[in-house]
């Protein structure tokens, strides 16, 4: 039986790093490429076992042609840009017509889809179900990924079987070469580290869905598995939340100081509003926060709450369900940085 050969990008992020190790652990079924940009990086992923690819998600043309070259493509490394997804979806399209590939394309979005700006101060009661087709089509077309998601959704399926994975707050250290932190929790815990106070936007009553990164990297390769068996859904009803849990951030905040406190880093735990300034420092807040004001305080304040009905559906069976669990570890790689 000759391998499924896939084209993965944004393994040098938190999220593809992890999913790369159980990608290469399958390689008697796979033939594992990563598409990274810059050449430095390629002898850490070819001593783990993958081929490389070298180039910039910006240019389009490349993108096209390399993906010609490949049965699937799991997409991570952007969540938003619709032409990027499409250079890769032509490709694939060639690669079906001219040489007989399987086509499939995983695309990355994220359950931001649904964020409702609570500031810290209650959560929403709406889950959103997955499979809930309807529901989304009433979502405004400015949502964070939601004109990548139509796209993608729609596209037609003879041409390039297409299919979404949409995570929500990951949490847990990842197993990839490179990041292996994620951004919701961590920013929390860089702020409490460097400020030495458990600072929550409003009361931290909001509340995120989560899911370990373990966890996510099994849900990709289930929906995988799913596509290239022909038991998953795909195309329109390829849309697949994921979760695990749900988490109300004042927890989160409470079990870092609970952390710090015992290391002697923190003295008082009861939990403080967050300040503006902090919400805006880029030594603790992810870049992209810091350039979209306003987005730090939506994303750390925000409710966020989604039912991962489709991929349970096709057999997912989440191993962690606490993320307070991760929250130790996470403080222990930040501290050592
Ligand atoms: N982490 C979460 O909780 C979460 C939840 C929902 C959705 N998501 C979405 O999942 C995606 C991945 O998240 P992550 O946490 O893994 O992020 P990350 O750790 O920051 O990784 C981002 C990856 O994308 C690559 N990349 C970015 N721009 C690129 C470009 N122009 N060309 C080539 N590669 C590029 C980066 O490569 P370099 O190393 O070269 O920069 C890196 O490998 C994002 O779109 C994010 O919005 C994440």
């Amino acid at each position: 039986m000759s391998l499924v050969k896939i084209l993965l990008t944004g393994a040098t992020g938190y999220i593809g790093g992890d999913l790369l190790i159980d990608l290469l652990e399958r390689s008697s079924e796979f033939e594992v490429y990563v598409l990274i940009r810059g050449n430095e990086r390629s002898s850490t992923f070819e001593k783990l076992g993958a081929k490389v690819v070298v180039g910039s998600q910006d240019d389009h043309d490349f993108l096209t042609k390399t993906a010609s070259g490949f049965d699937v493509i799991i997409n991570i490394a952007d969540s938003v840009n619709v032409s990027i997804t499409k250079a890769f979806l032509l490709g694939l399209e060639q690669g079906k017509q001219q040489h007989h590939h399987k086509a499939i394309l995983i695309q990355t979005s994220g359950s931001g889809v649904v964020l409702e700006p609570t500031a810290g101060e209650y959560a929403t009661e709406k889950i959103w179900s997955d499979l809930d087709v309807q529901a989304f089509y009433e979502l405004p077309l400015q949502a964070p990924h939601r004109e990548l998601d139509i796209f993608v959704t729609e596209y037609p399926q003879d041409k390039v079987t297409t299919a979404i994975i949409s995570p929500s707050n990951i949490y847990g250290v990842g197993r990839g070469p490179y990041n292996r932190l994620s951004f919701i929790n961590i920013a929390h815990e860089r702020v409490a580290i460097k400020y030495r106070k458990p600072y929550v936007v409003g009361k931290g009553d909001n509340i995120w869905s989560t899911s370990h990164i373990k966890d996510l990297s099994s849900a990709y390769i289930s929906l995988l598995d799913g596509l290239l068996h022909g038991t998953a859904g795909h195309g329109l009803e390829g849309y697949y939340f994921v979760e695990a849990s749900q988490v109300r951030m004042a927890e989160v905040v409470q079990k870092i100081a609970e952390v710090l406190q015992k290391k002697g880093l923190l003295e008082d735990t009861n939990l403080i509003d967050m300040p503006e300034e902090v919400l805006q420092d880029p030594a603790v807040m992810p870049a992209f926060f810091v350039e979209y004001p306003g987005l730090a305080k939506l994303a750390l304040g925000g409710t966020s709450r989604i039912s991962a009905d489709r991929l349970r559906k096709i057999g997912w069976k989440p191993e962690h369900t606490d993320p307070l669990d991760a929250v130790a570890h996470e403080i222990d790689v930040l501290l050592a940085e």
